[in-house]
C-alpha cells in the first residue's frame, strides 16, 4: 500500500509518498519526499512569521503534492490513504495541510489519518533504520520541542520529560540572533563552533530536581531548561561590548559586529557544548532508568554534528545501540508523517472529515493492553 503524507505545521510545505514493504523489520520505504522550505522568506524577519507561513503554504501545497506523486510514479488511484499533521504547530499553517488533506481524501475516496507531529519525528527513526530494539528512549529536539519519550511498543509514546522553557533549537536560534548570525541559528552555530574553543567561556548548566508545577506527574530531574543559558550568553556578549566601549570604541549594544570571529566561534562552541551535554546526559540517564535497549534522537537539532558524534560515542561506551534519522529526515518533512500515518492506519485510527487542526495537540499515550 502507498500512503500520501502532508506536513505544513511550521515553515516547510512537504508532501511524500511512502510504501509499506511487508518486511516487519523495515516496514516502510520512501517513494518521494518533497520539501518546499520557506526559510528565505522568514530569514528577512529573523524568525517564522505565522501569517506569511500560512499564505506560502497555500501557494505551495498543490504543486508540492503533484511533485510528490509524480516522483513516486503514482496517481491518486494508487494510494491507500492520506496522512496529515494535525498538530502541534502554527494553527494557520496546520489548517492549510488539514484542509487540503480532507478535500483530497474526500475527492479521491481515501481514508484520512491524523498524525501528531512528534510521532512523525519519532517514526523518522524507524523509517530510516527499521524497527528499533524496544523499549527505546527517544529525544525529540527541534525548534519547538525538547522532550524525552519512552517507546515500549511500536506506536506507543510515553512522555518522560520536556523543556520547562525554551526548546533547544529555539535557544540556537536566539543565540544566533544575538550574535548577528541570522536565521535559522542551528546550522550556522554548528558550523562556526568547529573553529571555536568549547571551554573558552564558562556557561551555566541547568539541573532540575524539583517537580514541574505544570506537569507534577513527571519527575523533574530529566527535564530541560535553556532560557538561563541563552541569558548567560547575552550577558557575556554585553560584557564584551562594554569592555570594547571602555576601550574607547563607539558603544553599540545592538551591534554584535564588534565581536571578533574568534570570539563568536568560542561562544558558539561553548554554547553548543553545554546544550549537547544537557541533551545527551538526560537521554542516557533516562535510558538507564527505563532499561532501554536502544536510544534515538530525532527532530531538527538532531542534524547537529556534535550531537550526532557525542551520541555515537556515548552509545558505544555504554554498549547501547543509538539511532538517528538522515539529515533530510531530521528537519520537518512529510515522509515521517506518512510513516507515522501508516502506523496509525494499521492500528485502526481513521480520522473523520470534521477533523480540525490543533495547535497544542497532546501526544496521547496508548498504555499496553
Ligand atoms: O524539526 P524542525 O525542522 O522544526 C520544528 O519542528 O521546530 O527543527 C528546526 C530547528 C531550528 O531551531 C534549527 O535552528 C534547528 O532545528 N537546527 C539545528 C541544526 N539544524 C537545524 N540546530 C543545531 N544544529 C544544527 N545543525
Ligand atoms: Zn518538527
Amino acid at each position: 500500500m502507498l500512503i500520501l503524507g502532508i506536513e505544513t505545521s511550521c515553515d516547510e510545505t512537504s508532501a511524500a509518498v511512502v510504501e509499506e514493504t511487508g518486511d516487519a523489520a523495515k516496514p516502510w520505504s520512501i517513494r518521494s519526499n518533497i520539501v518546499a522550505s520557506q526559510v528565505a522568506i522568514h530569514r528577512e524577519w529573523g524568525g517564522v512569521v505565522p501569517e506569511l507561513a500560512s499564505r506560502q503554504h497555500i501557494r505551495d501545497i498543490c504543486g508540492v503534492v503533484d511533485r510528490a506523486l509524480s516522483e513516486a510514479n503514482a496517481t491518486w488511484d494508487d494510494l491507500g490513504a492520506v496522512a496529515v499533521t494535525q498538530g502541534p504547530g502554527l494553527v494557520g499553517s496546520l489548517l492549510v495541510g488539514v484542509s487540503y488533506a480532507k478535500a483530497a481524501a474526500a475527492a479521491a475516496g481515501l481514508p484520512l489519518v491524523a498524525v501528531h507531529h512528534l510521532a512523525g519525528h519519532i517514526e523518522s527513526l524507524v523509517l530510516q533504520n527499521g524497527e528499533l530494539p524496544l523499549p527505546s528512549v527517544v529525544l525529540v529536539v527541534s525548534g519547538g520541542h525538547t522532550s524525552l519519550y519512552l517507546v515500549e511498543r511500536p506506536g506507543s509514546y510515553q512522555l518522560l520529560s520536556r523543556t520547562r522553557d525554551d526548546a533547544a533549537g529555539e535557544a540556537y536560534d536566539k543565540v544566533a540572533k544575538l550574535l548577528g548570525l541570522g536565521y535559522p541559528g542551528g546550522p550556522v552555530i554548528d558550523r562556526l563552533a568547529k573553529a571555536g574553543d568549547d571551554r573558552a567561556i564558562a556557561l551555566p548548566t541547568t539541573r532540575l530536581t524539583h517537580a514541574d508545577r505544570n506537569a507534577p506527574e513527571l519527575k523533574g530531574d530529566l527535564d530541560f531548561s535553556f532560557s538561563g543559558l541563552k541569558t548567560a550568553v547575552l550577558r557575556h556578549v554585553r560584557e564584551l561590548q562594554a569592555a570594547d566601549a571602555s576601550a574607547s570604541r563607539p558603544p553599540d549594544p545592538l551591534q554584535p559586529g564588534t565581536l571578533t570571529d574568534k570570539t563568536i566561534a568560542d561562544i558558539a562552541a561553548s554554547f553548543q557544548r553545554v546544550v549537547v551535554t544537557a541533551l545527551i546526559e538526560r537521554l542516557f540517564n533516562a535510558a538507564r532508568r527505563y532499561q532501554a535497549r536502544s536510544v534515538g534522537v530525532a527532530g531538527g537539532v538532531s542534524a547537529n554534528s556534535r550531537l550526532r558524534a557525542d551520541l555515537k560515542e556515548r552509545g558505544e561506551r555504554r554498549e547501547i545501540p543509538t539511532f538517528l534519522p538522515s539529515l533530510a529526515l531530521s528537519t520537518d518533512n512529510a515522509a515521517m508523517i506518512a510513516a507515522a500515518g501508516l502506523r496509525r492506519f494499521r492500528a485502526g485510527h481513521i480520522a473523520s472529515f470534521d477533523l480540525n487542526a490543533d495547535a497544542a495537540l497532546p501526544l496521547e499515550y496508548q498504555p499496553p493492553t
